[in-house]
C-alpha cells in the first residue's frame, strides 16, 4: 500500500490545532515531534492498570514491570540488541553526563577524548566537563562549506590516548549524516570507545548497532512520536563492565546499573508505544523485508520497525528536495546543509540575508509554521557557521505527518519575507 499521509496525520491528535485561522504545520519535529493517540492511552492505561513502584509482590506492580520489560524489548527492536542492553533515563542529556562520568573511572592510561564541531551541547558537554578530572578534549573540525565533518581531522585526532570518541549520527542543525560506521571503525582502530548520539536521526532511518558496531548509543523517545524518556544502549561486554555511579540498593546487572533512581514508568509505556506505531506504519506501507538476502537474523518486529523507517524516509526525503530546491530559488535565502549527493535527514536550515532568523521564525509562526530558529544547542555549529550575530538558522523539520500543501504554504510565505 502506497504511504497515505492523510492516514498517518489521523493518529495525532494535536495536529487539529488552528493558530489565527491558519491549520498548524508542526515542522518543528527535530525539536521533538507529535505524539500518537495511541501512545496517550498507552500512558494513561499504565497509570490507571499498573501504576506501582518496581518489584513489588502485588498486582499492580507486577503489571508495571511487565510493561517495563515489554518496552525494553520493544526499543531493543527499535536499535538491533538485546534487551537487556538497552536502560532508561530521564533524557539523553544526562544519560550522557551519567556515561562520561562512568566511563571517565575506569580510563587508566587513556587522557584524551574526541569530540565534534558539529554536535547538539548534549554530546559535547558531559565530555568537556571531564577536563575538571584532567582529560584532554580535543574537538574535530567541522566544514562550513561542505557542511561536514573533516574526517580527516577526526582521524588525525585519535591515537593510542584517545578514550572516547563522542560523535553524532546526524546534525540536528542541518541534517547532515555523519559517516558513522567509518568513524566507528577508525576509532576502534586505535582501541577508543564510540559514543554516538543518534537523537535527531533516530526518526530519520533505521539505527542497527550490531551493524554500526558501537559501544555506545543514545537517543531520546519524544524525537520519535513518545514521551520524554531517554534511551541507552550499551553493548553488553561494554556495559558489564561500565563503571556507573549507583546507590547500594541498585542491582549490579545489566541494564539496571545505569537506571539510577524510579524511571518515569508511564513514558517508558509510551515509548514503547511509540515503537509500535512505526512497526505497523511498515506493515500498512512498508516494502516486504527479505531477510535471507540480507543475511539478518531479525525478529518479526524489528522488521516490521527496519520497514516503516524506510517508509517515512521514503516519503520525507522527496519532499526535503523539493524544498531545498525552491528555497534555494528565493532571493536572499541561503540554504545549509550537505551536497545534494551526501545523505541528509530532511530537517532543513537556511538563513535570510538581511533579516534575523528569530524575527522569520516569528513570523512565520503567526502564520501557523511552526519552525525553529537560532542553534538548537548545536551552538559550536552556529558559530563556526558565523551565525551567531545574525539569529543563527531558520529550520524546518520534516516528519512522517508533514505534507506538500504544508510546504508550499511555507514556500509562499518565506518568499513574502524575503521579497520585502
Ligand atoms: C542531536 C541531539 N542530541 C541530543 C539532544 C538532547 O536530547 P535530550 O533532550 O534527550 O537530552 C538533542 C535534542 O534536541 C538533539 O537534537
Amino acid at each position: 500500500m502506497t504511504y497515505d499521509v492523510q492516514y498517518v496525520r489521523q493518529q495525532f491528535p494535536a495536529l487539529n490545532l488552528m493558530v489565527n485561522g491558519h491549520a498548524a504545520a508542526f515542522f518543528d519535529g527535530p525539536g521533538g515531534t507529535q505524539v500518537p493517540q495511541r501512545v496517550i492511552d498507552a500512558m494513561v492505561d499504565y497509570l490507571v492498570r499498573c501504576n506501582a513502584n518496581s518489584g513489588g509482590s502485588f498486582l499492580t506492580s507486577r503489571n508495571s514491570d511487565q510493561v517495563i520489560c515489554n518496552a525494553r524489548q520493544v526499543l531493543a527492536d527499535f536499535l538491533g540488541c538485546a534487551a537487556d542492553e538497552v536502560a532508561f533515563g530521564q533524557n539523553m542529556t544526562t544519560l550522557n553526563y551519567q556515561l562520561a562520568f562512568a566511563l571517565s573511572r575506569e580510563a587508566g592510561s587513556r587522557r584524551e577524548i574526541l569530540i565534534t564541531e558539529i554536535d547538539h551541547e548534549a554530546n559535547r558537554g558531559p565530555w568537556l566537563a571531564l577536563a575538571e578530572r584532567g582529560f584532554e578534549i580535543k574537538e574535530v573540525r567541522f566544514d562550513p562549506d561542505s557542511c561536514m565533518l573533516d574526517l580527516e581531522d577526526f582521524l588525525s585526532k585519535l591515537s593510542e590516548k584517545t578514550l572516547v570518541a563522542a560523535f553524532s549520527y546526524a546534525s540536528n542543525g542541518i541534517g547532515t549524516v555523519n559517516d558513522v560506521h567509518r568513524m566507528v571503525h577508525m576509532a576502534h582502530q586505535v582501541g577508543a570507545l564510540t559514543v554516538v548520539d543518534a537523537v535527531h536521526f533516530a526518526l530519520h532511518g533505521p539505527v542497527d548497532v550490531r551493524e554500526l558496531n558501537t559501544d555506545f548509543l543514545i537517543c531520546s523517545a519524544y524525537k520519535f512520536f513518545g514521551p520524554h524518556v531517554g534511551v541507552f544502549y550499551g553493548r553488553r561486554d561494554c556495559f558489564e563492565n561500565l563503571s556507573a555511579y549507583r546507590l547500594r540498593v541498585q542491582p549490579e546487572q545489566i541494564p539496571y546499573r545505569i537506571e539510577t533512581g524510579t524511571l518515569n514508568h508511564e513514558g517508558i509505556a509510551g515509548a514503547g508505544e511509540a515503537v509500535e506505531f512505526i512497526a505497523d506504519l511498515g506493515e500498512k506501507f512498508g516494502q516486504p523485508f527479505d531477510t535471507e538476502a540480507t543475511g539478518k537474523v531479525w525478529s518479526e518486529r524489528r522488521r516490521r520497525i527496519v520497514a516503516g523507517m524506510k517508509a517515512m524516509e521514503d516519503y520525507e526525503q522527496p519532499l526535503a528536495h523539493k524544498l531545498i530546491r525552491a528555497l534555494e530559488q528565493i532571493d536572499r535565502v541561503r540554504v545549509y546543509g550537505p551536497p545534494a549527493d551526501s545523505p541528509r535527514t530532511s530537517t532543513v536550515s537556511f538563513t535570510i540575508e538581511g533579516i534575523n532568523s528569530e524575527k522569520v521564525a516569528a513570523e512565520l509562526g503567526e502564520k501557523g509554521l511552526f519552525v525553529w530558529d537560532g542553534h538548537f544547542y548545536a551552538i559550536r555549529l552556529v558559530e563556526v557557521l558565523g551565525l551567531m550575530n545574525s539569529g543563527g538558522l531558520v529550520r524546518v523539520g520534516l516528519s512522517p505527518y508533514n505534507t506538500e500543501q504544508e510546504i508550499e504554504r511555507l514556500l509562499i510565505a518565506v518568499k513574502r519575507i524575503a521579497e520585502r
